[in-house]
């Protein structure tokens, strides 16, 4: 039985959560410190659906959807971004996921007219890619995941050990970048937020499942998140103008997260170095980039490690995805760290155009 997710429904949810860690390259344990409800609330019209065991007493399963105006092929029309599926493991491969992402994808057509579905999974998850193709849906590119490493992206340690020849691979890297811009960048104000949500919409006109932001909305996102416009960093031009900008969502604020395994290795060392794995809480910082100058990558990327500095040393990893079609994934190439893949998954009967480079919410 499936039913609409009731904020009661709250610690039932948090504890299926922290059953289900989601297992791409690693699995990741995630204890939430706020409510799935709290979390959906920083995409628009969300709500979400649990799966009932047959007697009705427990939730087994759930999935939340954001349902609103979304650009497609330069269109805007009904679309839900599908996200947070979870199954109690003990009720797996029986339908539960299916018959939520149906639920889900149903109520968003009968509602709203929404023809479309779209979600993300992250590289390595085969279950879920699995399900969601099972589901009709089809994976339509692979977004760019970086991991940067604190310290090590700065680019004055960079230089440094460069120059005392203490890592000589820093070098190409130090050329490549060239003459690293020194940028002004300053956190954000709430006067400044219906400039960056125009400027936010200019820059992304041109990309698929794109929600049009007003500064309301904006504020919202940043506020579910026990945030402020103060995690917004911004470049600015010599007359002060905003150049670029970007915001940081510290991840320890919402959430605790541990390693529990990683993939390839034998359950046996997974278990014996799970006490090792306890030790290390992921503290990790989520950037998005709300725009940049599409031609000057070096200051995408000299505003993510301003950015990033911010927050060092709990958050001393940040975890940007960009469309490698999008022009911030230039900025990407010029910064140190661990890459990854974030598969675009979607249904629907509109032909997405894979010219145009995809947003992730
Ligand atoms: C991914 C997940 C939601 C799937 O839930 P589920 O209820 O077991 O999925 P379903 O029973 O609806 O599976 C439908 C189909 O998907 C495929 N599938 C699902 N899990 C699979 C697995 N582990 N391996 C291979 N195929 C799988 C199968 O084709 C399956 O049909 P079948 O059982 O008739 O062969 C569940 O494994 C889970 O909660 N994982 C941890 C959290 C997570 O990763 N969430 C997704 C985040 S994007």
């Amino acid at each position: 039985m499936i039913r609409e997710a009731r904020p009661e429904d709250a610690p039932a949810l948090i504890e299926l959560e922290r059953l289900c860690p989601e297992m791409g390259r690693a699995a990741v344990r995630i204890d939430l410190r706020v409510d799935h409800f709290g979390l959906a609330s920083r995409y628009p019209g969300s709500r979400g659906y649990v799966a009932l065991a047959d007697d009705g007493s427990a939730i087994i399963g759930t999935v939340f959807s954001s349902v609103a105006p979304t650009q497609l092929n330069g269109r805007l029309l009904p679309a839900a971004y599908l996200f947070s599926l979870r199954v109690h493991p003990s009720y797996r491969r029986r339908g539960v996921a299916s018959t939520l992402i149906a639920h889900a994808c149903e109520r968003a057509l009968v509602e709203v007219g929404a023809l479309t579905a779209w979600a993300a999974i992250v590289e390595g998850n085969d279950a879920s890619l699995q399900t969601a193709e099972r589901s009709g849906f089809v994976r339509i590119r692979d977004l760019r995941a970086k991991i940067l490493l604190g310290g090590l992206a700065c680019p004055d340690t960079l230089s440094i050990l460069g120059r005392i020849g203490a890592c000589p691979d820093t070098l190409p890297i130090i050329r490549r970048i060239g003459a690293w811009p020194h940028l002004a960048t300053r956190p954000a104000s709430l006067s400044d937020l219906p400039a960056l949500a125009d400027a936010s919409n200019r820059f992304h006109a041109r990309h698929n499942f794109w929600r049009p932001k007003t500064s309301q909305r904006l504020q919202t996102e940043l506020e579910t998140l026990r945030r402020s416009p103060r995690d917004i960093e911004v470049a600015l031009t010599t007359e002060g103008t905003a150049l670029a900008a970007a915001s940081a969502l510290e991840v320890a604020r919402i959430a605790r997260l541990r390693l529990v395994g990683l993939r390839g290795l034998p359950n046996l060392v997974n278990r014996l170095l799970s006490p090792l794995f306890g030790l290390f809480p992921l503290n990790a910082l989520l950037v998005h980039h709300y725009f940049s100058p599409p031609d000057q990558p070096a200051v995408g990327a000299a505003l993510i490690q301003a950015l990033h500095r911010r927050y060092l040393p709990p958050s001393w990893a940040a975890i940007i995805v960009v469309d490698p079609l999008d022009p911030v994934s230039n900025a990407l190439d010029l910064l140190w760290g661990i890459s990854g893949r974030v598969h675009l998954v979607v249904k629907g009967d509109e032909s997405i155009d894979r010219s145009r480079p995809s947003y992730l919410p």
